[in-house]
């Protein structure tokens, strides 16, 4: 019996910072490998987890888009979404906004039509099932130019309806918004809602950039903005919405230990900060496990819990009907 994760479970929640390709697990990873035969420097599941000790952004990334690689046909989609969406079921995530990066998949030759249509179907039965909201976050990958992410752009158009957003993720350092303005203006007219990573490895400038020149209206991790005071205001002035990773944040060496990591003082300075998971396999946990873990480690509260959940469903892009519901039986006080 543990009293804090259960009321975190029962607490209505959003999920907005999840890459479904990072939602891969070892056994699936090895499954997939030998189904298609891709061969792989691990021998078994525990080899892969092994592996999973990282010292920044980038080394995991290097064994991100390697893990990616085994994901061949419709199936391995489908099944890979619907085990994501049958975790929001059983950790009271109620919608989630889940980041899947096209040009990964596309590089390889894996067309649109195979990924879309496996999410798809993945996303559909779950509604059907126990009515599970989700909806897809489209992202470019940052390492790749420009060029590439209007190809990606165009290629999305006739799965436009599959699709409610466009974010940025990969390597942020020497990656800064600004060489995305034109795609995100193009991708703002096509009416896809706006986020981006920004303040991870990157420096509280490149949060500034991804508001001014991208437009967003979320930031993707954004705890390096606690080092910049100004950025801070403006932040809490806007509610901008921050979504913070904490087990990422930790295992990308973003700070120490998590006694270290600022979420704490995020929360009583004001920032609408929300608490995702990233890549869980990746990061050693999921939903519950970053809550768990904030709250063995940090003293994060019950009031504490709650309030980010409510900062989760207010932060979404759900319709504001489910919102408000979410929302009214998110107002009972702590126990
Ligand atoms: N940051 C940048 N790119 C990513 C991440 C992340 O946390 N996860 C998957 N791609
Ligand atoms: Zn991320």
């Amino acid at each position: 019996m543990n009293g804090f994760l259960d009321y975190v479970r029962s607490l209505p929640k959003a999920e907005l910072h999840l890459h479904i390709e990072g939602t891969l697990e070892p056994a699936m990873l090895m499954n997939l490998a030998e189904k298609h035969q891709v061969n792989l420097p691990y021998l078994t599941a525990a080899d892969v987890e092994r592996a999973y000790n990282f010292e920044d952004l980038q080394s995991f990334l290097d064994l991100y888009y390697l893990g990616a690689s085994v994901l061949i046909d419709e199936d391995d989609f489908y099944s890979l979404m619907i085990r994501y969406l049958e975790r929001c079921r059983d950790e009271g995530i109620v919608h989630t906004e889940m980041m899947f990066d096209p040009q990964t998949h596309t590089e390889r030759g894996i067309d649109f039509s195979v990924f879309m249509s496996g999410f798809g179907r993945a996303m559909e039965d779950a509604k059907r099932q126990w009515g599970q909201s989700s909806l897809l976050i489209m992202c470019f990958l940052r390492h790749l130019p420009e060029e590439s992410a209007f190809e990606t752009l165009k290629a999305a158009e006739p799965f436009k309806s599959q699709i409610s957003s466009v974010g940025l993720d990969s390597s942020e350092l020497g990656h800064p918004p600004e060489k995305f303005e034109r795609v995100y203006a193009a991708a703002g007219q096509q009416g896809y809602r706006l986020v981006a990573h920004a303040g991870e490895e990157g420096p509280p400038t490149y949060i500034v950039e991804a508001l001014d020149r991208l437009k967003v209206e979320r930031i993707d991790h954004g705890v390096r903005c606690m080092e910049d005071a100004e950025l801070v205001g403006r932040l809490v002035k806007a509610q901008i919405p921050l979504t913070v990773c904490p087990l990422s944040n930790v295992r990308l060496c973003v700070f120490g230990t998590m006694a270290d990591h600022p979420i704490r003082h995020m929360l009583k300075r004001g920032l609408n900060v929300t608490v995702n998971s990233d890549d869980p396999p990746y990061f050693g946990g999921y939903l519950l496990d970053n809550f768990q873990a904030l709250h063995r480690e940090l003293g994060l509260t019950m009031e504490d819990a709650r309030q980010l959940a409510i900062n989760s469903i207010r932060s979404s892009f759900i319709d504001e009907a489910s919102s408000a519901a979410w929302l009214d039986q998110l107002s009972v006080p702590t126990p």
